[in-house]
């Protein structure tokens, strides 16, 4: 899956497409999209009614003639007409007036597009099928697909050319990917299909059977917060049973023994890829640790777990979240050096 830099740099857009949030990264402009993977269809008509942040604002509010869907699962497309809306809406004229500006500049036809999307680490054929589709529906002539792992790794600044192990964990929405990298490539790589949702899922659970009460799904981002010093907290939500406004005290330790459930297969990801790695790098990787990236990596308390459990320092990447992007950015924009193919050539 993973083309040479020599393809990428011919790329003028870069873009993930996750099951939480769509990020379009456009060579020499930078980040120009990161919105929720939403839309608001009307079933009646068919028309898009919103995309993005604001369709995810209407999520569980809508009426009837309204449905709010995702086109993304697990970093999928499921949908490809409905993701191409989306990217076609999000993108508003950012593509079009950059083409525009080009053309002129040049005095040259429509320069051809080419596009470098980052894939799940082991993605099936068909999931790549789908983001290539997704991508020649808004015009792109040659898609180029990159496995999110190297992407993630590139953004976080790790050494990956070099012959030292690195360890990245990208804990998304939907999905985690555990790699060790070294030389510009996957020495041993996991995926598992555990995220934040699943971690916030735990959440809603351990409310709604400890404390009979129900969480409105936009409320666990903010308890996440108040998870962080206090040993007690307050938490609004509903009645299971009477279904009136209630508010109860939780202790914070058992929420957070609560989130730990679905870590453990993170865990156990993090100990096979680890196992599978050969010692000479497991060596390397007992110093420089573990880089923590992801949307769930700003989840307060994540590395702190991943570091009680595995004994290895835990870090987390500067802007965790966009960091698979910003590193396809950086590989079309040429600022990732290749490992020398000579290196003993003059
Ligand atoms: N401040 C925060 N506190 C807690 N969780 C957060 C925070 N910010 C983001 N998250 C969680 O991060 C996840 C989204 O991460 P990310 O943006 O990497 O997902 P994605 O790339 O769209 O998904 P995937 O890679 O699984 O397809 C969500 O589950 C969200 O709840
Ligand atoms: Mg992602």
């Amino acid at each position: 899956m993973t083309p040479t830099l020599e393809h990428l740099k011919r790329c003028s857009i870069a873009v993930d497409i996750g099951a939480a949030r769509t990020r379009v990264y456009l060579r020499n402009s930078g980040l120009v999209v990161d919105e929720p993977s939403v839309a608001a269809v009307d079933v009646r008509s068919g028309a898009l009614i919103a995309v993005g942040s604001r369709a995810e604002t209407m999520a569980g509010r809508t009426p009837q003639h309204i449905r709010v869907v995702r086109p993304v699962s697990s970093g999928v497309v499921v949908d490809i007409a409905m993701a191409q809306r989306m990217l076609r809406h999000v993108l508003g004229d950012k593509l079009g007036r950059r083409w525009m500006r080009m053309s002129m500049v040049r005095g040259m036809p429509m320069p051809v597009m080419r596009a470098a999307v980052c894939m799940p680490h082991g993605s099936e054929p068909i999931a790549l099928r789908a983001a290539v589709e997704t991508m020649y529906g808004l015009g792109a002539r040659k898609v180029e697909l990159v496995d999110t792992l190297i992407a993630a790794a590139v953004g976080c600044g790790l050494p990956v050319e070099q012959p030292e192990a690195t360890m990245i964990v990208v804990c998304g929405a939907g999905t985690t990917h555990v790699a060790v990298l070294s030389l510009g490539a996957i020495v041993s790589a996991q995926t598992v299909p555990v995220g934040g949702d699943a971690i916030d899922r735990a959440v809603v659970e351990h409310l709604r059977t400890q404390h009979e009460l129900m969480l409105p799904s936009q409320s666990v981002r903010p308890l996440h917060q108040m998870l962080g010093g206090t040993s007690t907290t307050e938490v609004h939500g509903r009645d299971v049973i009477s279904g009136m406004a209630r508010t109860v005290t939780v202790e914070t330790e058992r929420v957070r023994s609560a989130m730990r459930t679905p870590l453990t297969a993170v865990l156990d990801a993090i100990t096979s890829v680890l196992r599978q790695s050969p010692p000479d790098l497991v060596a390397d990787l007992a110093d420089r640790g573990i880089m923590l990236a992801g949307g769930s990596a700003h989840m307060p308390g994540l590395d702190l777990m991943l570091r009680q459990a595995t004994h290895m320092p835990v870090h987390i990447a500067p802007h965790p979240d966009t960091v698979a992007v910003r590193g396809l950015g950086a590989m079309i924009e040429a600022r990732v050096r290749p490992t020398p193919k000579d290196p003993l050539a003059p």
